[in-house]
């Protein structure tokens, strides 16, 4: 291949806009096509607009070398799943990865190659509009679902035209910038870059992930695109990793906006330095590199490295046998929006719904019986807005409205009646004078409030967390009315709302549910189902409480509720969330027993068990999701307060018990000691067993009677779980 022709394969060119696929195609891109100018395009689809491309690049193009198809296929492709924050609050990685397959079965069909998915950056503070992307504050739960993830897209054999290539994003620490503001610096220690970011990326180069994005924003003044030590050094080097590498959208040139190169072509020389092998629209790569590579002739050993990873990638997807192997539109046609699809959507779209308060048990709603249930919110009938931030091929259309699911579920006796009151832009006095009218003539209300979709997602950050002033009116006018409000919160985000906490007699959780949202959360609101979802980041009582987490560090004062005692805590609040990491509450109860550990003392390199007996008090059937904390209480550096090692969510009948087990080894409470390496101490831990991170039933504590070192992010390491 001449420089040309390899710089071509590095070239990756947006085919549409994102909401206008294909839209670029145009007489004069397809010769560059046909010049070998482009080796990938995103925010392209379509099995036959596909086909013609391919043909294109394979007949007429040099070498006739595939092109690669990428979109950003989140949470489904056409058939919507709920979006990602709302898939980790399953707490079933299970459900990621059956949802991902879909995704990945629909995608293909369409004639897509590659996905900008999983994403899996953590994060602690609400205000980042991305939160809803990821699977939220905990390495270790953001670990599991990270590889569920790419496992559910890439399948067992990536050459097959039914599974996608995953690109987990965006490696660095996205999630930590600085205040919440999309884009900013993430000014953060190694260690908490390696014990809290690192670990879901290490998941995912684990299971298989093909290749990685990098993320837009610097770590600790170095801008990840151009930062070799941490993109070559750790993904590369440390953990092995063999695939491919693409920078976010135009993150190669913004390295002048970072203000570590002067020029474009300098830009284009620190990230292919790095470790960047293909530029997402910059179009540097395909320009000014060739200057920067006769410049410096040593650059062309990193060319030769960013082609051949390439090639190989398209190689591994099979497209050398058969580049048109994704382009069957008969197939397309048959696999969109299948039943079994929507189905599957429907299903996990339940279990993602998290309970946050049920005051005397007012849900599930009754099944018998007169009762006159009055559905107010503009969200209630936005259909839009279910289908999330990245809605890919989604339509509004296929969507069923949380309004139009209570309306098909409610039983017999029943009467629904509707209100808008307001949007989440504007309130006018009228429309929310008729919801308040129309709470009161009712039995009890569903109301239906939080923030539109285009209120989290990228670029979406916002310096108050609270409810949209219009929301809030809402909500004022509704309460007053007097009825019992049951609150279904719509958001992709954790929200302040501690004066709906305090009026609603209940509070359930519904993110956005994608296409059968209306379905799931009337399957809940009417019991059909009990709720199991769990809060996968903790819900602050303000904005000012942000970022938070369950697991920081003690501080030498620890918080103290006792406001007399100086503490690490606000004064104007109480110490704790609104609603803590792994909380969710369930229409059942249970019962946890006394926890067991299988050895009071260990050696680093020893498996240990911790089980823990629960029992099903109620009389309905339903499923806990039973959570093994640890702490390390005194070690060489200061740990945190808890931090998640194990879960499972397990169907328990009523009066049933069931006993879980959780198999663990020291290696999992290492210490990140610098360079990769990790210190395993000798010393207690104390393992707590319960149904959130505030809600601790009981512990056993284990002593490890030696030190060890390792090289596995400690998160990052599954803990096994058996049922029984
Ligand atoms: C920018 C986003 O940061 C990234 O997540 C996405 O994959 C690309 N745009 C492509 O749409």
């Amino acid at each position: 291949m001449t420089t040309d022709e390899k710089l071509g394969q590095l070239v990756q060119a947006a085919g549409g806009r994102s909401k206008n696929l294909n839209s670029r195609l145009t007489p004069e891109e397809l010769d560059r096509v046909r010049r070998g100018a482009v080796g990938s395009y995103l925010h392209v689809a379509g099995a036959e607009p596909l086909a013609a491309l391919q043909e294109v690049a394979v007949n007429e193009g040099p070498h006739g070398i595939p092109l690669l198809f990428a979109m950003d296929v989140v949470h489904g492709y056409r058939t919507i799943f709920p979006v990602p924050i709302a898939m980790a609050s399953t707490w079933d990685p299970d459900d990621w990865q059956r949802a991902a397959a879909i995704s990945a079965d629909e995608a293909t069909s369409a004639g897509l190659h590659w996905t900008f998915a999983p994403m899996v950056d953590i994060a602690r503070d609400g205000r980042w509009g991305r939160v809803v992307e990821g699977a939220g504050s905990d390495p270790y739960l953001g670990s599991l679902m990270a590889s569920a993830q790419v496992r559910g897209f890439q399948g067992e054999d990536l050459a097959s035209n039914k599974t996608m290539l995953a690109a987990t994003k965006h490696f660095g620490a996205y999630g930590a910038a600085t205040g919440g503001r999309d884009y900013g610096a993430a000014d953060i220690s190694d260690r908490t870059l390696n014990e809290v970011y690192l670990p879901p990326f290490y998941a995912a180069a684990e299971a298989g992930s093909g290749s990685f994005m990098t993320a837009f924003n610097d770590v600790a003044g170095a801008p990840t695109t151009g930062n070799e030590a941490l993109v070559d050094g750790v993904l590369r080097d440390r953990w092995g990793f063999d695939g491919m590498i693409v920078s976010d959208w135009n993150a190669i040139a913004e390295l002048m906006n970072h203000g570590v190169a002067a020029t474009r072509a300098e830009a284009g020389a620190l990230a292919l330095k790095a470790g960047i092998d293909m530029d997402m629209t910059s179009g540097i790569f395909g320009a000014e590199l060739a200057d920067a590579i006769a410049a410096d002739p040593s650059l062309m050993a990193d060319l030769d490295n960013a082609v051949g990873r390439i090639l190989t990638t398209k190689e591994r997807l099979g497209l050398f046998d058969d580049a048109l192997a994704y382009n069957d539109a008969s197939r397309e046609a048959e696999t969109l929006m299948s039943p079994e699809f929507r189905q599957a959507s429907r299903d996990i779209a339940a279990r993602t719904v998290v309970l946050l308060k049920n005051e005397n048990a007012v849900l599930p709603l009754p099944v018998d019986g007169e009762q006159n249930i009055a559905v107010i919110g503009a969200l209630a009938d936005d259909q839009l807005t279910q289908l999330g931030s990245w809605r890919a091929q989604g339509h509004a259309d296929d969507v069923v409205s949380i309004l139009d699911g209570i309306y098909d579920a409610a039983p017999e006796g029943a009467t629904v009646s509707y209100e808008p009151g307001a949007d989440t832009k504007t309130a006018n006095a009228e429309d929310i004078a008729a919801a308040a009218d129309l709470a009161a003539a009712s039995d009890i209300v569903l109301l239906v409030i939080g923030e539109d979709f285009d209120l989290s997602g990228e670029a979406r950050s916002r310096s108050d967390i609270s409810l949209p002033a219009s929301q809030k009116q809402l909500a004022d006018a509704v309460f007053a009315a007097g009825k019992p409000v049951i609150v279904l919160l719509v958001t992709g985000r954790p929200l302040a709302i501690p004066e709906i906490d305090e009026q609603a007699e209940a509070v359930l959780n519904t993110w956005m549910l994608g296409v059968e949202a209306g379905p799931a959360v009337a399957d809940i609101v009417f019991g059909q189902k009990s709720p199991a979802g769990r809060l996968p980041i903790d819900f602050p009582r303000a904005t000012g409480q942000s970022p938070i987490t369950y697991s920081e560090l003690p501080s030498g004062r620890p918080a103290d509720a006792d406001l007399s005692k100086d503490s690490n805590r606000y004064i104007d609040r109480p110490i704790t969330p609104l609603y803590p990491f792994g909380h969710g509450l369930s229409y059942a109860s249970f019962d946890y027993g006394t926890p067991t550990v299988s050895a009071a003392n260990v050696a680093p390199d020893e498996a240990f068990t911790i089980s823990v007996p629960v029992t099903n008090t109620s009389d309905r059937d339903a499923e806990e999701v039973v959570q093994l904390y640890m702490r390390d209480p005194v070690a060489s550096v200061s740990r945190p307060k808890l931090e998640l090692r194990g879960f499972e969510r397990v169907f328990i009948p009523a009066g049933a018990t069931s006993t879980v087990s959780f198999t663990l080894t020291p290696a999992q409470a290492a210490i990140y000691a610098g360079d990769g390496d990790w210190q395993i101490e000798p010393g207690d831990l104390i393992f707590s067993i319960g149904a959130s991170s505030a809600d601790l039933k009981g512990s056993v504590s284990v002593n490890v009677t030696g030190s060890a070192s390792t090289r596995i992010p400690a998160a990052a390491i599954p803990t096994k779980v058996q049922v029984q």
